[in-house]
């Protein structure tokens, strides 16, 4: 059983600022660092590092080439990954001392993912492999569909969502992960508790996986709820912390885990990923989680 993950791959510029910055406002960044990132790139990285066999499907401009050769160092099979003529996807990311982040994203080569691509990579699928993805790709629908017909788990990381994701039929997804806001966006309720409930009813056969942050996360699959705890961390920088639960949390269940193992595994892996700067160079590998 293998995981596809069909994934964003981001040069991420990241801004160290004192606060987000406000509309209107001109403001002094503290320090500057490139990184490796990417929703889709960071699972596969997680998945590879917490001992999945992956293979990652996307799509790199010319100035992407090291975001392959990073995957393929994480023993990702990047035979998948293809070079097209769009400008590589990128994401500038302002982070405060607090860890809080803000994200915006260019899609770029990201979006260059069409139908005729899908069902190349998809080719290379067995029924009862894992398909993991997020909202960073062009033609997600299509991907859902055509994994669905495969007999594909899958597993959908709603993120970043947007109106359309939001107005999208998901009813074929096994697994969706989200974190507060996004709930509440997906579903267009303003408290997160009222949004799960609401996700619930318009899921009923999908395991939802709501992350809390500090105050944990919570699952629910099948008509049973389970709760996990955070791990307690001094935070230095949020970003790529759903993307490292959605890996470990995929590669535990690929390996059969109970989905509270998971949990607990794949909490303790974004625990020490906020501990550390960067996105996917903080993702840790399985020995360090285990040890913790
Ligand atoms: O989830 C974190 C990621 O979001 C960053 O690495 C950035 O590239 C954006 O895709």
């Amino acid at each position: 059983m293998k995981i596809i993950n069909f994934g964003s791959l981001n040069l991420d510029e990241i801004y160290k600022v004192e606060h987000i910055c406000a509309s209107g406002e001109t403001l002094r960044v503290l320090e500057f660092q490139r990184s490796i990132g990417g929703k889709g790139l960071n699972q596969s990285i997680a998945a590879a590092r917490a001992g999945a066999s992956v293979l990652h499907a996307g799509k790199i401009g010319k100035e992407g080439v090291c975001l392959q050769s990073f995957l393929a160092e994480n023993g990702v099979d990047v035979s998948m990954i293809q070079l097209c003529d769009e400008p590589q996807g990128r994401a500038i990311i302002q982070l405060t001392p607090q860890a809080d982040n803000c994200i915006f994203v260019y899609g770029g080569s990201n979006r260059a993912v069409d139908i005729l691509f899908i069902d190349e990579c998809l080719s290379h699928a067995q029924p009862g492999d894992w398909l993991m993805t997020q909202n960073e790709i062009s033609n997600l629908p299509y991907l859902l569909n055509a994994a669905a017909r495969r007999k594909m788990h899958i597993f959908l990381n709603a993120s970043p969502v947007d109106a359309e994701l939001a107005r999208m039929n998901l009813s074929c997804v096994d697994w969706i992960t989200v974190n507060e806001t996004e709930c509440c966006q997906l579903t267009g309720c303003t408290d997160t508790m009222t949004a799960y409930e609401a996700l619930r009813a318009r899921l009923p056969h999908t395991g939802i996986l709501l992350t809390l942050g500090a105050d944990g996360s919570i699952c629910w699959k099948d008509g049973h709820e389970y709760r996990q705890d955070a791990f307690p961390v001094a935070a230095v920088d949020t970003t790529a912390a759903g993307d490292t639960f959605a890996g470990y949390f995929v590669s535990c269940l690929t390996e059969g885990s109970s989905i509270q193992d998971a949990l607990r595994t794949a909490s303790k892996a974004a625990a020490i990923a906020v501990s550390n700067p960067g996105a996917a160079p903080s993702i840790p590998w399985r020995n360090t989680v285990d040890l913790t």
